[in-house]
């Protein structure tokens, strides 16, 4: 072993600094069993062939049947999957279970709700320390319009783009007066602009968005059913069943959930423990909105809620 002048720790520390996105590589072991795990070493080799690796520490419980595998699949994770991510970096656990995944030809796990999936087939396996290096050939590839998570100096993020340069500005100016007049856009951008401020505040209170979405539409120990709060958090069915019956082990909501009911009569509803963990994000949520418009206007910020309300209320009756 070489002489090194630094530690173990102020590598990982310093290699933690490069931001990546998180992924889920499954396969299946020699007996036909799903096997999968979280990994953000993901990353291209090669267009002409088309190639991608990632790396397997050679202590995970799944390193074998990955290095043994013909072929696997690489989920790359939306910014809404951290439970899923969560779940399947725990070494050993039944990560599958409860999960709805169907398989590929190959009969590769394939998880739903990824930004993108690349099947791959396993093309070599290299040496590569305490890890071994997978690199596979992307046999077929499925690709959503949807933000990717991020896993940056050991938090989950979302990434956003930097603001425009003024050269950038000039040069797309014109677009920008059309872009600039387009509700969608409006809303889009103020949107991520708050969202991405106060996500970080509901982070570092120990919650994901997820977590604090549904804790804020059960706030006052609400009662609601399963479909109502999907449709408050943003949340799909089978990743917020999951959610919830996390956060019911650590009290933070009740359910009926897991006891053989149909998904359509889950009711979930709110705890004081849940109740107290979310109020002082509800008065800085209060607090940045009142910040929002620049300065300290209630009346404007009063009619932009009503004229969003208008646009909840009219969207919904169409559906
Ligand atoms: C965001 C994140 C990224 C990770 N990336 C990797 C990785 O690239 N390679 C790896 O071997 N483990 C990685 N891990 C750790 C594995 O997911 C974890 O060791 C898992 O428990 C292995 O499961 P197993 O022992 O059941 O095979 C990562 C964990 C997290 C939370």
């Amino acid at each position: 072993m070489s002489a090194q002048s630094f530690t173990q720790r102020s590598l990982r520390e310093a290699l933690s600094s490069f931001a990546t996105g998180v992924t889920i590589v499954t396969t299946i072991d020699g007996d036909g069993a799903p096997v999968g795990m979280t990994a953000s070493s993901f990353n291209s080799v090669s267009m002409d062939p088309p190639l991608v690796l990632w790396s397997v520490t050679k202590t995970a419980l799944s390193a074998q049947a990955f290095k043994a595998s013909s072929h696997f699949n690489v989920h790359v994770l939306a910014a809404d999957q951290v439970a899923l991510s969560n779940r399947f970096a725990m070494s050993g656990e039944d990560k599958f279970a409860g999960i709805n995944y169907t398989t590929n030809e190959h009969g590769i796990p394939v998880l739903s709700g990824a930004v993108a999936r690349f099947d791959c087939s396993n093309w070599q396996a290299y040496e590569g320390g305490d890890h071994w290096i997978l690199v596979g050939e992307v046999l077929r590839l499925e690709h959503a319009k949807a933000e990717g998570l991020v896993f940056s100096a050991g938090s989950y993020a979302t990434a956003s783009p930097i603001a425009k340069t003024s050269a950038d500005a000039t040069h797309a100016a014109s677009a920008d007066a059309e872009v600039d007049n387009l509700l969608f856009y409006n809303l889009s951008r103020s949107y991520r602009l708050m969202a991405d401020q106060f996500h970080g505040v509901v982070r570092a209170s120990g919650l994901s968005v997820p977590q604090w979405r549904i804790l804020a539409s059960l706030r006052g120990e609400a009662t609601r059913s399963l479909a109502d709060l999907a449709v408050r958090t943003f949340i799909e069915d089978w990743s917020l069943l999951d959610t919830i019956m996390t956060m019911q082990d650590e009290g933070l909501c009740t359910s009926n959930a897991g006891t053989g009911v149909a998904d359509a009569d889950v009711i979930i509803t709110g705890t004081r423990v849940g109740h107290e963990r979310v109020e002082h994000l509800f008065s800085l949520c209060s607090q940045q909105e009142r910040e929002a418009l620049g300065n300290d206007d209630p009346e404007s910020l009063s009619k932009l809620i009503e004229l969003l309300q208008r646009l909840v209320e009219h969207g919904d009756a169409r559906q």
